[in-house]
């Protein structure tokens, strides 16, 4: 691949999803995008940047940010931010007026186990959220992913990943080899694909928002933007979880680190009132 055609894939990658690739990524590209290749019939990487430079390469062009994307998930990932949310949920159920359903936003939720580990929590709580309704919003660029994830259908290492065998036992049911997850938890979340470059205020306002293991993917102002519209989504006492690897430190002053709690954010006073 000439360097002229790797800066045009990676600026529309970026442009489309905020994903950097850095030069070193040459390898992954033609791993990754091997298939694409394949079944469009191009010898390689220079035709598809010619290919997609031409007028109407829109499906292809989501195809290819979608085969750039990282998928990788599990249930109850880094197990402490889903501890806190069980200490969480009980405190914003009793502070809300009746009738307010609790909403949670998954955001980049890849195949659907954060978004279903939330219901987990939420439907273990039961009466300890006072009969509060809970409403799950699992989001992501990819539509494959998003595909899955309302499918509910997990293979059996997945299931091993993080999830109690007492957990599997309750919420999910075997089909072959497969686990499906329950009608009722299903019945929790709601899917939708959505871009986390684009404008969220269509979406509501959150209780809680999980946005893990994305940020990481992008620059620097890229995560400044995303976080300080995180910001202006989450209620007053709510809270986001970032990943592990992921900070709000030096890229916006509208979230501050939970005291004592790894990943979980608080919005700032002066962010609550700005909204
Ligand atoms: C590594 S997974 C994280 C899944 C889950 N949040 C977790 O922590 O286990 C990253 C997900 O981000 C999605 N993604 C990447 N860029 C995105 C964007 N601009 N908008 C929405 N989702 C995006 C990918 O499709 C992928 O499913």
């Amino acid at each position: 691949m000439t360097p002229d055609s790797f800066a045009f894939l990676a600026g529309l990658v970026k442009a489309r999803s905020g994903i950097v690739l850095t030069a070193d990524k040459g390898y992954m590209l033609e791993t990754r995008l091997g298939p694409l290749l394949r079944r469009e019939g191009l010898p390689g990487l220079d035709a598809l940047a010619l290919r997609l430079r031409a007028p109407r390469a829109e499906a292809l062009t989501a195809e290819l940010v979608e085969a750039l994307t990282t998928n990788e998930s599990s249930f109850f990932r880094d197990g402490k931010p889903f501890e806190h949310l069980k200490r969480l949920l009980p405190r914003l159920a009793a502070a809300r007026p009746p009738g307010q359903p609790l909403r949670i936003w998954s955001a980049a939720c890849s195949s659907g186990q954060e978004a279903y580990s939330v219901a987990m929590v939420a439907a273990e709580l039961g009466a300890a959220l006072g009969g509060r309704r809970v409403e799950i919003l699992g989001t992501d660029l990819s539509r494959e992913m998003l595909d899955r994830a309302q499918d509910g259908l997990f293979s059996q290492f997945e299931v091993q990943r993080g999830l109690p065998v007492q957990m599997l036992v309750k919420h999910f049911r075997q089909e072959g080899s497969r686990w499906r997850v329950s009608a009722e938890l299903r019945a929790m979340v709601r899917w939708q694909a959505f871009n986390l470059l684009d404008d969220a205020r269509g979406l509501g306002r959150f209780d809680v928002i999980f946005c893990r293991n994305v940020l990481i993917y992008f620059d620097a102002p890229t995560k400044s933007r995303v976080l300080g519209m995180l910001a202006g989504m989450v209620a007053a006492d709510g809270v986001v979880y970032l990943g592990g690897a992921e900070t709000v430190l030096g890229l916006t002053d509208r979230l501050m680190p939970a005291a004592g709690e790894r990943g979980a954010y608080e919005p700032a006073r002066s962010a609550a009132k700005a909204d």
